[in-house]
Order: C-alpha cells, then sequence, then structure tokens
C-alpha cells in the first residue's frame, strides 16, 4: 500500500474533499463522535483558513486516504505547531499510511520552521500507541473543558 501513495497539501480550495473520509473514520470505533458533513466542514475548513495552517494529505490511486492538518503558535523560543487532526481510511489502518504520513508532515513541519509538534488523544486510544511509536511523549499538561451549555 505504501508503494502507491502520493501526499498533497490540504488547504483551504482542497479540504472539502477530505470531509467524508474524516466523517467515516471518526463516526466509526473507537470514537464514535456522530460528525454530519456539513460539521466536520466547518470544523476543518475552520482550520484550513487559519494564517498559520498547514495540512497534508495521503492519496492512494488518487482518493484521500489519510490526512493530517493543524496550525503553528508563537512560543518563547520557537515556533510550535498543534496537530489537530489526523487520520487513515479505516480499511488502510495497520498497513504502514500513518507512519509515512506523519514522517512526510513532519519534513514540511521542519521545512516550515517549527521546532516542537504537540497534540492531545485519547488517555487509552489506540491511536496513543500510534503516537508513541513516532516518537511523541507525555508532557504532563491535563486537559479540562467545562461545557457552557449542556452537552
Ligand atoms: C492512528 C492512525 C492515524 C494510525 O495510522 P495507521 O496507518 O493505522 O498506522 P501505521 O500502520 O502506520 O502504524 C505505525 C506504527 O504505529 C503503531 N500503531 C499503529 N496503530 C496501532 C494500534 N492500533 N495499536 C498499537 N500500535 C499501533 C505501531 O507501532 C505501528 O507499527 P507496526 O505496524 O510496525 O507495529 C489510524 O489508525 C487512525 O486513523 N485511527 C483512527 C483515527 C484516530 O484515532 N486518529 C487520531 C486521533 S488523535
Amino acid at each position: 500500500m505504501r508503494a502507491g501513495l502520493s501526499f498533497e497539501p490540504i488547504d483551504a480550495g482542497n479540504v472539502a474533499r477530505y470531509v467524508p473520509l474524516y466523517v467515516a473514520v471518526f463516526n466509526a470505533p473507537p470514537w464514535n463522535d456522530g460528525w454530519t458533513e456539513a460539521a466536520a466542514f466547518e470544523r476543518l475548513g475552520g482550520f484550513a483558513s487559519e494564517a498559520r495552517f498547514l495540512g497534508v494529505g495521503a492519496l492512494f490511486q488518487g482518493q484521500p486516504v489519510g490526512l493530517a492538518l493543524g496550525h503553528g503558535e508563537r512560543w518563547t523560543d520557537r515556533w510550535l505547531f498543534q496537530l489537530r487532526e489526523m487520520c487513515v481510511a479505516t480499511a488502510c489502518q495497520g498497513q504502514g499510511v500513518g507512519r509515512a504520513l506523519m514522517a512526510n508532515f513532519e519534513a514540511e513541519l521542519r521545512g516550515a520552521g517549527y521546532g516542537t509538534v504537540y497534540l492531545q488523544t485519547g488517555q487509552d486510544a489506540p491511536a496513543r500507541a500510534f503516537y508513541e511509536a513516532a516518537g511523541f511523549v507525555p508532557y504532563g499538561h491535563v486537559p479540562m473543558h467545562k461545557h457552557l451549555v449542556p452537552a
């Protein structure tokens, strides 16, 4: 599968193409999010319209099979990049697509001058093992939220 992969930049002009992939992956286990295509487009399109947005899509036989995207932010001594979304089509998972996509994305980030990439994932999510295999380590912050209207 990896041999047939290609990569392209994701931007505000083509992000809609990645919405069905995103909806299918995150509406499936373990996330079972419940996305509509409209809400997913608002999320991904919103990210893509930000000034320091950067995204890479993975294609197999011309069809989107993976995405990695997020945005940059200034820190004291460097620019950080927050990886907001990453996924691989369910049928293509476990075949090295995510690893190849992450390698491609990290090269893009280095080229753009980013010194650190960070993300948030589920404490017990299978994705955690993927990120740890890619060299990510927990850094001690606790995610917190408060609903302002009933969830
Ligand atoms: C997480 C995800 C992006 C990984 O992509 P992938 O193509 O399935 O991963 P790869 O096949 O490239 O795996 C690379 C390495 O990561 C680790 N890994 C990947 N999935 C794993 C799993 N479910 N359990 C344990 N280790 C895993 C392994 O070390 C693997 O190397 P190996 O196959 O040589 O053992 C993909 O599975 C996915 O989209 N999951 C659903 C959406 C999601 O959870 N996204 C992240 C939300 S924060």
